[in-house]
């Protein structure tokens, strides 16, 4: 049974129908023109409550507020494709803390991020205090793991297995953690974005990610939730890097049908 309810004040609504003609689910009809749901469940996205223009929707069980939004503005599309071009990974930081403001921000950017069938099934661990020990328990099992490596790939025979093999010394790791992995990695990305603008450089570490999952000791010291992986790992802080100049990449595949 879903804990959130779509609710329509029937005072308040104007029967303009908005509702109806967005609810994904087809879960809402118009009966003597006033907005009224046809099943107490559906996916609870919200669309309902975003589009009425007279705030006769809601959904009940939210401990958080939603916000009208009164900016109209829209990101410039060339400023948009430039960050996307210049980003980099960022494997080189500062000695300097991430103020709790922009952390805060970061994992809004990661709460506010859709989710397939609105499931809201990511959650986070932030690595401060335990980051150092955790990164040790992911360092042995990569160390006893690299023999194997090294014989399948000159790349890893290349690697050195460090102390700070996976986080670069970055004040800051954030694991992102779901059910359905494309969801975690799409908060992950978003929260790449909301780094970046604060100043931010960001590492996605697939190879944390590969350590947290196969690892018992790691997952419970991530506190992570039974039914969950891990789908991406965040290393943050303030670049000692300056990229000058956007890389190569190859040539637009693309097909139109
Ligand atoms: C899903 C994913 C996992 C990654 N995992 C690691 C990692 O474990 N360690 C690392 O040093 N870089 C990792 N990277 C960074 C990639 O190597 C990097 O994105 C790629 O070489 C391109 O460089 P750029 O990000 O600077 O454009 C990862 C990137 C992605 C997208």
């Amino acid at each position: 049974m879903n804990k959130h309810h779509v609710e329509i004040d029937a005072c308040r609504c104007i029967g303009c129908g908005a509702c109806v003609r967005t609810c994904a689910a087809h879960n809402i009809e118009l009966k003597n023109k006033k907005a009224e749901t046809i099943l107490s469940d559906c996916l609870m996205c919200g669309q309902c409550t975003a589009v009425c223009p007279a705030e006769a929707v809601s959904i009940s069980g939210y401990e958080t507020e939603d916000i009208i939004k009164t900016n109209n503005e829209r990101l410039d599309p060339k400023q948009v494709l430039d960050v996307i071009r210049f980003r980099r990974s960022v494997r080189q930081f500062q000695d300097k803390k991430i103020p709790g403001e922009v952390i805060d921000e970061i994992l809004e950017a990661g709460r506010l991020t859709h989710t397939a069938k609105n499931k809201q099934d990511v959650s986070f661990a932030v690595l401060d205090r335990e980051k150092d020990h955790i990164e040790q328990m992911a360092v042995s099992m990569f160390r006893k793991w690299k023999p194997l490596a090294d014989l399948f790939s000159p790349m890893a025979r290349q690697n050195k297995i460090d102390r700070h093999f996976f986080f670069f010394k970055a004040p800051i790791v954030i694991v992102i953690m779901a059910g359905d992995k494309t969801n975690g990695i799409l908060a992950a990305q978003n929260m790449e974005f909301a780094a970046e603008a604060n100043g931010l450089g960001v590492l996605f570490s697939g190879f944390f990610t590969m350590a947290a999952n196969s690892s018992l000791k790691i997952r419970k010291a991530l506190k992570m939730p039974k039914k969950k992986r891990a789908a991406m790992t965040l290393v943050l802080g303030y670049p000692r890097v300056k990229f000058l100049r956007s890389v190569q990449r190859e040539k637009l595949k693309v097909t139109y049908l």
